[in-house]
């Protein structure tokens, strides 16, 4: 099988498609080919990997034009074709490459952030998002002599957020995070919901204030491409209508406001 891989190169600004042939594992993910690649083919290939467990994050690129991590996408389920999702046109996706899905995947960056090197993208814009929205735990009351217990029910809506690793793909898979540069995206969105129904937390709007204008909660147009694509299982786009709904039952749209 044929691994089609995007290069770049910032310094002289030019990109190209190279294409490698190599025999597949059983169970051979990507990230693995592209270790095979770098081994054996192409040092100078770059990307970026830590956990090679699903945990870190950072291996995140855009596999047969689906975001998603590079070490959990398992080549022979992409050559049988598994694991397609239909998703709204966003700006990767709408590149036209060809490439012959049967005996080739296709390996991209994420789109929508600034490429560095081949695979590699600059994360700088994704974090200070994240920032932006506070994401610590600031607790109502003042620290107990034991742990803060909290009802089954409670951490079970929390996991839905707290299992994000920080990706990405949500954000580039995001029509609108693909033409609104400051919309803050969903993975910084969903973190954010995540505080505000934290029953820890202050039992007030402060958080959903937070986020309350159209590069916020109302910038999302629910394609819930970040749904389709999350690899954690993380809804986004559920937060964001929960948030939505919350505010407007408050009186406390964007344009009352300001
Ligand atoms: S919400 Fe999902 S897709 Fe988005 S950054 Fe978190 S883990 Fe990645
Ligand atoms: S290498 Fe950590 S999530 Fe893939």
């Amino acid at each position: 099988m044929r691994l089609k891989v995007f290069r770049f190169d910032r310094e002289t600004g030019e990109s190209r498609y190279d294409t490698f042939e190599i025999e597949p594992s059983a169970g051979m993910t990507v990230l693995s080919a592209l270790f095979k690649i770098q081994e054996e083919l192409d040092d100078s290939l770059a990307f970026r990997y830590s956990c090679r467990g699903a945990v870190c994050g950072s291996c995140a690129m855009l596999i047969n034009k689906i975001p998603g991590l590079a070490c959990r996408v398992r080549i022979e389920s992409l050559l049988k074709g598994e694991g397609k999702i239909k998703l709204r046109p966003f700006p990767g996706m709408e590149e036209t490459v060809s490439w012959d899905p049967e005996d080739e995947v296709l390996v991209e960056p994420l789109p929508s952030l600034p490429k560095v090197k081949d695979l590699i993208v600059d994360m700088d814009k994704f974090f200070e998002f994240y920032r932006a929205v506070e994401p610590t735990f600031k607790p109502a009351s003042k620290p107990l002599e034991r742990e803060r217990l909290m009802q089954p029910d409670a951490v079970k809506q929390l996991e839905m957020y707290t299992n994000c690793v920080l990706c990405a793909a949500c954000v580039s898979a995001c029509p609108v995070s693909g033409k609104e540069k400051d919309f803050l995206g969903p993975a910084a969105l969903a973190k954010l919901y995540r505080f505000h129904i934290d029953p820890r937390e202050p039992d007030d709007k402060s958080r959903l204030m937070l986020a309350n204008s159209k590069s916020g909660w109302w910038g999302c147009e629910f394609h819930a491409n970040c749904r389709a694509v999350c690899p954690k299982g993380v809804p986004p786009i559920e937060g964001i209508g929960k948030a939505r709904k919350e505010l407007k039952k408050s009186g406390k749209t964007p344009e009352q406001k300001f």
